[in-house]
């Protein structure tokens, strides 16, 4: 019997990933001999190759992860995942896709290769709320196979056939995910460009809004996209490249205002992107909206720019700033977004530990800036970049028992 856990990051893009469905892809190479010799033209989305390169940080795995614990013994009769508690169908293609990479490319002669498994997979942290919980989560799945079954070296490229910026999670502090020019995507693989303790002052805020707003799953988003706008072609072609070269430096450099800028047009534009796209996908709403404007009143009142706004495929809205401006923006933030007094400290602030400081009332009126009505906010987890994926050694860690079924279930 073989059973490994392992940890893995979630990540935030500061440079966006769109995705390329396989016959833009193909036309884009204009690879027209392999396509047809070697696919035989079979149309393929399942390899996940974006448009562009994209740029992230893996965040702090202490305050948000992935857990997965796989197990592999010849008792076993036949494959299970359980996620969250909750079993689920072993058939995701997604799923198959990552289990079949990894099984090709690793030593054919292992002896539990055709044993079954167990997956049992957690994120500590809800996963209906829009906070790249695949990412971690493929991720996660992708390092603890490699474990299980011995393989060194890249694995980004499997993790992501699970989820396309789960690729990015496979490493720790910033990283970017070059888009590659492969047609079976060979190169389309995440580097660290800097460890996470290169920028330790810098920090992230995610503002959890309140919003039972069902969301466009990313895929048929994307794909509706690079269908129908105009505008994602423009910012692949011209705008992604620039940016990605001036995010670097400012990164190196430690260069606070130009990163924040560059994060927040970059925002910006994957949301004109979503309503360019024809029907449009809305995924910001009023309050992700007023956050936006409460951030830059807040860099107006400093007169630099102190803290950058960026929204994924939710309502949710992740802040980066530096340690020394976190304890001010999380007082304009309770001004402007007040909690009823019911909900207790604790399960509105979560993470690293937040001091809490109220401003003068007069300033804000002074500004014109009034609050909203309670609770539209669910909570805000405080937290930093972080390291990659990592084996868990404690035998308690594991989320299966001796027999390969979840210590604790979910009904
Ligand atoms: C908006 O990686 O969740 O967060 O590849 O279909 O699983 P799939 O999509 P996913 O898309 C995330 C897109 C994004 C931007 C980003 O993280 O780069």
């Amino acid at each position: 019997m073989k059973i490994v856990t392992c940890v893995a990051p979630i990540n935030m893009a500061v440079i966006k990933y769109c995705k390329c469905p396989w016959l833009i892809f193909y036309i884009l190479t204009r690879c027209e001999i392999f396509f047809h010799c070697f696919l035989g033209g079979k149309r393929d989305d399942d390899l996940i190759l974006p448009i562009n390169d994209s740029l992230s940080a893996s965040l702090n795995t202490h305050v948000m992860c992935a857990k997965t614990t796989i197990m592999s013994s010849p008792n076993l009769k036949e494959n299970k995942f359980w996620l969250n508690g909750k079993e689920q169908t072993f058939n995701s293609p997604r799923l198959n896709s990552c289990l079949k990479a990894i099984k090709d490319r690793c030593d054919q002669s292992l002896p539990h290769l055709n044993w079954s498994i167990s997956i049992c997979s957690e994120n500590n942290f809800p996963t209906a709320a829009g906070l790249a919980s695949s990412a971690a989560g493929y991720a996660c799945l992708v390092y603890a196979l490699a474990k299980l079954y011995g393989i060194e070296g890249e694995i980004s490229d499997i993790a992501r056939q699970g989820s396309g910026s789960a690729c990015r999670s496979i490493y720790g502090g910033w990283v970017q995910w070059h888009k590659g020019s492969s047609p079976l995507g060979l190169d389309s693989i995440a580097q660290q460009l800097f460890p996470a303790n290169h920028w330790p002052e810098m920090r992230i805020l995610i503002l959890v809004v309140n919003d039972t707003r069902k969301k466009y799953s990313s895929t048929i988003a994307m794909k509706r996209s690079v269908d129908t706008s105009t505008l994602i072609h423009h910012r692949a072609n011209r705008v992604v490249p620039e940016r990605i070269q001036t995010l670097s430096r400012a990164i190196a450099e430690k260069d606070f205002a130009t990163f924040a800028e560059i994060a927040m047009k970059d925002s910006n534009q994957l949301h004109a992107i979503c309503l360019d796209t024809f029907p449009p996908c809305v995924y910001m709403n009023d309050v992700s909206h007023a956050i936006v404007s409460v951030v830059h009143a807040f860099n107006e009142y400093k007169n630099d720019i102190k803290a950058a706004y960026t929204c994924d495929a939710g309502s949710n809205v992740c802040i980066y700033l530096l340690e020394s401006e976190v304890q001010d923006l999380v007082s304009w933030i309770n001004y402007v977004f007040p909690k009823s007094a019911d909900i207790t400290q604790q399960e509105y602030y979560r993470g690293l530990p937040l001091e809490q400081r109220n401003m003068d009332k007069a300033v804000f009126e002074g500004l014109n800036i009034t609050p909203f009505d309670v609770d539209l906010l669910k909570y805000i987890i405080h937290t930093n970049v972080g390291d990659g994926p990592e084996v868990l050694k404690d035998e308690q860690a594991h989320l299966l028992d001796d027999n390969g079924c979840p210590k604790s279930l979910h009904f």
